[in-house]
């Protein structure tokens, strides 16, 4: 049998509290929170689990909850063979899991000094961090347009629409205007609605659907933007960005765009 997850002075050990199917191999959980756990919107943790030999195997995840909730959550693709998810997969409420006390990552909105348009633009489960930066109340006051990009290969896994809705609700007196577009790079029918893209960030960028879309021009005098997912859409933004005269945000420099590659 194999032995209980251990938690240590750097790692506390939480509950799996629940589980939200999107699509096959794609859910969202949440799990209970330390009490004197904090992070910045837009950062990730380790998580520890048992691998399928008994090793304890960690992987960064990228908080979606926001800062003031009182659990943890979480959002998830399965990677077949893939040392954490394989475990991951199989866990239900009340399993435990090890979590690093020390949260990470610099694609924060504090690290722009000024501009008015926040572009969020996402790969798979990049959406992430900016569900949770979303849920934050200071965002809302601090640009006057928020732009959250999702593609994904197929529509299935559009997720977390019905919380970007209510957010765009709940702030409907705040300075800030939400847009949404999601685009499918791999389904064969034709999208049902305006708002659902087909192809590329990169593409749509560059054939300029996606700022036509947007209702927005994306440029270094306005515009900020945060790039999160698959590390070769990164790569190929930060190239078209630059060509658009962006920098990237340095310690010691202010700049117009953050990254986090997920691999
Ligand atoms: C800063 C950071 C934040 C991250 N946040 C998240 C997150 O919020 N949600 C999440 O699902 N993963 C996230 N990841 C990836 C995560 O850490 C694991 O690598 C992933 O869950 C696979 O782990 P594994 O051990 O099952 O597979 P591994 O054996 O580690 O497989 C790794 C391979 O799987 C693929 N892969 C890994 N992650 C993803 C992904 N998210 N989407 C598509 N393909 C992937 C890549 O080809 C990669 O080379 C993040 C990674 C980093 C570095
Ligand atoms: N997607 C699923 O249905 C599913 C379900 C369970 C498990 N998995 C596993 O999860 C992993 C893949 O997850 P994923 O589909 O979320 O991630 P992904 O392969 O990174 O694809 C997510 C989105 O990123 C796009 N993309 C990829 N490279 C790009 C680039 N260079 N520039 C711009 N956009 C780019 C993809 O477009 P393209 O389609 O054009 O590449 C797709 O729209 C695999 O291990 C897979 O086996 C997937």
């Amino acid at each position: 049998m194999q032995s209980a997850l251990q938690p240590n002075e750097r790692a506390t050990l939480e509950t799996l509290t629940g589980i939200r199917h999107w699509a096959p191999g794609l859910y969202s959980f949440t799990t209970t929170r330390p009490p004197d756990y904090r992070f910045i919107a837009g950062q990730y943790a380790r998580l520890g689990l048992h691998n399928a030999v008994g090793n304890v195997v960690w992987r960064a995840y990228s908080i979606v909850s926001a800062t003031s909730a009182t659990h943890l959550e979480y959002y998830v693709i399965d990677v077949p063979g893939g040392a954490f998810t394989s475990t991951l997969q199989r866990l239900v409420p009340g399993d435990t899991i090890l979590l690093d006390r020390q949260t990470h990552g610099a694609m924060t909105p504090d690290r722009f000094a000024d501009g008015e348009d926040l572009w969020m633009l996402s790969t798979g489960t990049g959406l992430g961090p900016f569900i949770a930066i979303l849920r934050e109340p200071m965002v809302w006051q601090r640009f006057r347009q928020l732009l959250v990009v999702h593609s994904t290969r197929t529509a299935k896994e559009f997720s977390y629409q019905d919380e970007l809705l209510e957010a765009e609700r709940q702030y409907a007196n705040a300075p800030a205007r939400l847009r949404i577009l999601r685009t499918s790079t791999r389904d064969d029918v034709e999208p049902a609605h305006a708002s659902h893209l087909r192809g590329r960030i990169t593409t749509l960028l560059t054939n300029g659907e996606l700022e036509r879309h947007a209702g927005l021009s994306l440029q270094a005098e306005n515009s900020r933007v945060m790039l999160c997912g698959n590390p070769a859409m990164t790569d190929e933004m930060r190239e078209l960005l630059k060509q658009r005269g962006l920098r990237p945000c340095r310690r010691d420099m202010p700049g117009q765009y953050v990254a986090e590659n997920y691999w």
